[in-house]
């Protein structure tokens, strides 16, 4: 059995793409590994989050994973900061982590262009923190995507230099979950190949949106003039919508509108209206379970008392370990 390790930025809501994207997979990967997924709070701090926006934020995530079916009896579900071995792993890293590769990091770079303001050191050893999250569970493999592969790549060089500098076989090299072809990649309402918060909020929507905004959402979506020759290819803001259709509707009515398009009769409006209707079936069920567990303040707490349990006992176990390797012996 593999173990395998996610950190999930505390950043708002899952929309549509984040859940077929990765939340579907996390849910069938418990069922076959020892996983670990926790909720990044600590490196969050490099943003200056305000301690109700930091709280918020990991309620949310830890509201809508437990929604989307992640289950803290077969995965081990925890918040970074209630796993303190993470931050002496962290600071032990960080010894053997070199200014200069940590400067060429590509995000760290990224950073120094959009917050020149707060170009802080937990910046500059993201990637040791996240190393220290990943090798502390001895991790073999990470789902990550590509935006995270440099970092995962970091992770594999401070693994290998700890086992060659203490000459020991210990951290795993951990590599890339393999999603395999299933992925299926979500379109946004903006026309953009991708639903993305990030690019563009008003793109996306969220599994936690009323069905009143989801309506306004798809009934502002990108389209076109029309079918002037069926041949052509459609634009993308109508080919996406079609994908939708395809993803949340049931055949049939993906193949009426199909046909409509073809026979030049459609009107976007109609399709619109019931793309709408079959999304909100599809998210009805999440924003049912988040509001329930959302108001479920005792459950919450249980969740994430036997997750950090569960995380101490794999994480001090690694720790404990590393300490007398490095030499720290107790009298
Ligand atoms: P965002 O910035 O839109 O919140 P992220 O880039 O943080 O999305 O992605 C988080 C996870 O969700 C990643 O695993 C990513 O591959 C997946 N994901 C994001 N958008 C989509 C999409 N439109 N279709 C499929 N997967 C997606
Ligand atoms: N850096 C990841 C991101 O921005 C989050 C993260 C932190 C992570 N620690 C991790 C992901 C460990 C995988 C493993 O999305």
């Amino acid at each position: 059995m593999a173990i395998v390790v996610s950190g999930i930025r505390p950043t708002g809501n899952l929309h549509l793409g984040n859940y077929f994207g990765a939340l579907q997979s996390f849910v069938k990967m418990q069922e076959e590994n020892q996983c670990f997924f926790f909720i990044a709070d600590y490196h969050s701090l490099t943003t200056h989050p305000t301690p109700a926006d930091l709280h918020g934020n990991v309620k949310t995530v830890l509201v809508e994973f437990l929604a989307c079916g992640l289950d803290p009896e077969k995965a081990t579900l925890y918040i970074q900061s209630d796993l303190p071995q993470t931050a002496e792993l962290y600071l032990l890293l960080n010894m053997n982590a070199y200014i200069g590769e940590l400067e060429r990091c590509t995000s760290f770079k990224e950073k120094i262009r959009t917050q020149p303001q707060n170009v802080n050191a937990g910046l500059l050893t993201y990637p040791t923190l996240m190393a220290a999250d990943i090798i502390i569970h001895k991790a073999h493999q990470v789902p990550v995507g590509k935006d995270q592969e440099q970092h995962l790549e970091m992770t594999r060089t401070f693994a290998n230099r700890f086992n060659r500098m203490y000459n020991i076989d210990f951290f795993p090299e951990p590599v890339a979950y393999n999603f395999g072809e299933n992925l299926v990649k979500i379109p946004g309402l903006d026309g953009n190949l991708k639903m993305s918060k990030s690019d563009n909020e008003s793109s996306a929507i969220f599994l936690a949106d009323s069905p009143e905004i989801i309506r306004k959402k798809v009934m502002k979506a990108v389209t076109d003039s029309g079918p002037a020759n069926p041949d052509q290819p459609r634009s993308q803001g109508v080919e996406n919508l079609f994908t939708l259709l395809s993803y949340f509707s049931f055949p049939e009515t993906a193949a009426f509108f199909e046909n409509q398009y073809n026979t030049g009769s459609i009107r976007y409006g109609d399709m619109k209206k019931q793309l709408a209707e079959d999304i909100i079936r599809f998210t009805t069920p999440f924003r049912e379970k988040m509001m329930a567990l959302s108001a479920d303040e005792g459950y919450l707490k249980k969740v994430a008392l036997m997750g950090a349990e569960k995380a101490q006992a794999s994480a001090g176990k690694t720790l404990q370990e590393v300490r007398e390797i490095i030499g720290f012996k107790p009298f």
